[in-house]
């Protein structure tokens, strides 16, 4: 082994006795309800699939479709030969459907943040170095895009105003541009941003108000447009109610124009795929009209909160179809999925360095393809659960 090899080793180790360790399942997913995992079936509560989307027969025809039409690859990144015509009426769609002036799809959310967020806060573009006021939850892909244009930001207490108002405050006699950074629906949390306030303390302070809608674009608010109608840009996912992969940036033309000068995710990276495209486009065309499967995703949600508070479990502030059950200690996150996995339910304990320390959970996240029956069988297990620990 070589030395650098023995210190992976040893982090390990440590990972290992920590409970933190963390290892890739093999599974099988024969449609969005359920997993498979060496030949046993289970419902699976961790899968951010809201819709369903992902098996939708409309949605998986015309990425076969497009493959099939335009290839299995784009070729070359937009800037260079990838730049296929599907692009334009993918990015007219979703600029129309987030009510903004402009769209630019990318590759994923995680590296639509992680490359955006450098060309936003390019110092020499912008004549000094930003302030970027983010909220301490926000996603890790914020975080890292804030540390890859070399920024420390100023982070303020999750959701709290006041906070953020006092960082502002400190902040305000400096005469350089300011950004507020947060997510509309916390991925771990299942709770929302003060999106009306924030869209106050960024005008009040001239920040720019960037939010990532990840948890909410298709889900959420009026025809699962998502919330984020009063931010200066949005950054969302196909990849979760949408039911595919990639991302996009809803801005104004302006800040689409320069993204693509600036924005090294896009002019580096090869343009995703015509399948990959195909799904996004077929989502585009269904979400609007999944009102029904939208309120059956909230009323399965609140069941299940209701439910589980009734036993003495911490639901945090979830208000979504994202439920953490909080735990607190990452062992006992563990035992806890390892019970429901006992019981044919498939869950994901969420640890550090994930989220804040001793602040463990298991997240559950509802779909349109679960059933009352399924979220009945859940709360049996937990009951089950409370039972044994507290006896
Ligand atoms: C808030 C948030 N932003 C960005 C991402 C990354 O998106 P993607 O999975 O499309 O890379 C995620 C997904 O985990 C997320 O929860």
């Amino acid at each position: 082994m070589h030395e650098i090899e023995k210190v992976f080793a040893d982090f390990l180790v440590e990972r290992r006795k920590q409970g933190l360790y963390r290892e890739l399942t093999r599974v099988r997913r024969p449609d969005a309800r359920t997993l498979e995992q060496s030949g046993k079936t289970y419902i699976n509560f961790a899968s951010n699939d809201s819709l369903g989307l992902s098996f939708h027969p409309e949605v998986v025809a015309r990425a076969q479709e497009w493959a099939g039409r335009y290839g299995a690859g784009a070729g070359a990144s937009r800037l260079v030969t990838g730049n296929l015509e599907l692009f334009a009426q993918i990015e007219d769609k979703i600029a129309a459907f987030k009510g903004f002036e402009a769209a630019l799809v990318m590759a994923s959310g995680f590296q639509a943040n992680a490359s955006v967020l450098p060309a936003l806060f390019d110092r020499d573009v912008l004549g000094a170095e930003p302030i970027v006021f983010a909220d301490r939850l926000n996603h890790a892909s914020m975080h890292i895009g804030s540390a890859a244009a070399g920024i420390t930001q100023s982070r303020f207490k999750h959701n709290d105003i006041p906070h953020l108002e006092s960082l502002c405050q400190r902040a305000h006699f400096k005469q350089v541009p300011k950004f507020i950074l947060t997510e509309s629906v916390f991925s771990m949390d299942g709770d929302l941003a003060p999106l009306d306030q924030l869209r106050e303390t960024a005008d009040m302070f001239g920040s720019f108000l960037m939010v990532d809608e990840a948890h909410a674009t298709g889900i959420l608010g009026p025809k699962g447009k998502g919330l984020a109608d009063k931010a200066d840009l949005v950054v969302g996912t196909f990849s979760k109610a949408m039911g595919s992969f990639g991302a996009y940036i809803a801005c104004s033309n302006v800040v689409k124009e320069y993204l693509v000068n600036k924005c090294a995710g896009l002019i580096y990276a090869t343009a995703l795929p015509p399948s990959v495209l195909g799904a996004i486009d077929a989502a585009l065309d269904l979400v609007p009209d999944m009102d029904g499967e939208r309120a059956r995703v909230a009323r399965l949600a609140e069941t299940f909160r209701a439910e589980v508070k009734a036993l003495g479990y911490r639901t945090g502030l979830s208000r979504t179809h994202i439920v953490p059950v909080m735990t607190d200690a990452a062992e006992k996150a563990l035992a806890l999925c390892e019970r429901l996995k006992d019981n044919g339910l498939w869950s994901v304990a969420i640890r550090p360095p994930t989220v804040p320390p001793n602040t463990a959970r298991v997240r559950f996240a509802f779909t349109a393809a679960h059933t009352e029956g399924d979220i009945e069988r859940l709360v049996t297990v937990l009951r089950e659960h409370a039972r044994k620990e507290n006896a």
